[in-house]
């Protein structure tokens, strides 16, 4: 952490009384510190300024409860620690607050001390999570994908099956695992299971698992993937690709939440939460006969379609920074910075590749550019 940088706190309680002491104590104890009394506003903060370092909230607030603004905090912005301060009343919720991710909980009434120390551990305890930070982090500043993280939210708390459509690269894994990563499934395992990339013969084994001996080369039983996700969420990537009898086989999971291995008449009940992505149109496969619609209405429970990232040409520089950054953080060497013409280029260029084309121009140009200023990526040229 950067010592020099006063860390901003944002403080959120109804009652007036209690966040401008919060304010008063954390402002004399170096931090820069704004309130809100309502959950609204404090999520109006949130995104308008972007710059907060922690939160302090009230678990019971007049109309979105703490608890709902852990899970949008977790999602949005899950790098962002939570301190909860709470009534001796409202111990279940306290409790319920620390499995969503809050980090600590205050009990009122509290000593500024207690405060402070709570504050100092969990910026450094976020500063060790911001390393990590990288792999599964969502940037965005398009009011499409504000919708979509709204619903990957909404969604998260359901154990609804979700359909995840859009072009190659546009972030159909990414989704998946933060809608995983937000429900109540989260601790369990999320398995992933790329049906376009296993053959045929060998999907049925991979998915249920095999007894010994069921084919040539069965040597010993194995598990299959829905038995390794039991408890947690099943991503299943190019679900189109899937062959007319696998699909019949996924749809009696879907429907009776069991399966038999290969090569076993056992039945075996299964609880997997299924997340399905497809860059194909399904709604054609149907026509052609090559996808059976009544397990597209299965997996169609609730459908989040991506936008190609032309459509969404707000999230480009967002994203080409994001990406600059961790390329200058694990190649130790100096972050670039886009020239204007490399700007107009980025944001005229029609992404066939989407955000992964964008990652990998990112990548080459950081290993290309000798200038730090001048940094030229050409897009178009392959991904
Ligand atoms: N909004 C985003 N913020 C940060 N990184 C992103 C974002 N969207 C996509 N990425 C990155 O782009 C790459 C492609 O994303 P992902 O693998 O989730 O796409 P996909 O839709 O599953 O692609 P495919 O259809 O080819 O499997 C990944 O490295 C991912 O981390
Ligand atoms: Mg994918």
């Amino acid at each position: 952490m950067n010592n020099t940088k006063k860390s901003r706190i944002l403080v959120i309680d109804d009652e007036i009384s209690i966040t401008s002491s919060l304010k008063r104590t954390l402002e004399v104890a170096g931090y820069l510190c704004d309130t809100a009394n309502c959950g609204r506003d404090a999520l109006k903060k949130l995104r308008a300024e972007n710059t907060v370092d922690l939160i302090i909230t009230d678990i019971r607030l007049p109309d979105i409860s703490g608890i709902e603004i852990l899970d949008i905090v977790r999602i949005k912005y899950p790098f962002l620690p939570v301190i909860v301060i709470t009534g001796y009343a409202s111990i279940e919720s306290t409790k319920e607050a620390i499995r969503k991710g809050a980090l600590d909980y205050l009990p009122k009434p509290f000593t500024s001390g207690a405060l402070i120390n709570a504050v100092k551990q969990a910026l450094r305890s976020s500063s060790m999570r911001c390393q990590y930070k990288d792999l599964y982090h969502i940037v965005y500043q398009s009011s499409s994908m504000e919708e979509i993280m709204d619903m990957v939210t909404r969604v998260g708390r359901t154990e609804s099956t979700i359909l995840i459509t859009g072009e190659s690269g546009t972030g159909k894994e990414l989704i998946a695992r933060a809608i995983h990563r937000n429900s109540r499934r989260s601790t369990q395992q999320f398995v992933t299971v790329n049906s376009g990339a296993i053959p045929e013969g060998l999907l049925e084994s991979e998915l249920f698992g095999h007894v010994k001996g069921a084919f040539t080369g069965a040597i010993a039983t194995s598990h299959g993937r829905f038995h390794v996700a039991d408890g947690g969420s099943l991503f299943l990537d190019e679900v189109g690709n899937m062959s007319l009898a696998m699909q019949v086989k996924l749809l009696r999971v879907l429907q009776d939440g069991e399966f038999s291995p290969v090569g076993s008449s056992d039945v075996v009940k299964t609880d997997v939460r299924l997340i399905a992505a497809t860059n194909m149109n399904l709604e054609q496969a149907i026509s052609s006969k090559t996808f059976r619609e009544d397990l597209y209405y299965r997996l169609n429970v609730i459908e989040i379609h991506l936008p190609p990232l032309r459509q969404r040409i707000d999230d480009i520089l967002p994203l080409s920074e994001f990406f600059l950054s961790r390329l200058a953080g694990s190649e130790h060497s100096k972050k670039l910075t886009l020239s204007s013409t490399a700007v107009s280029a980025l944001l005229s260029y029609h992404w066939p590749g989407n955000v992964r084309e964008l990652e990998n121009i990112m990548e080459r140009a950081s290993i290309l550019c000798d200038s730090e200023s001048a940094c030229r990526p050409k897009p178009g040229s392959g991904y």
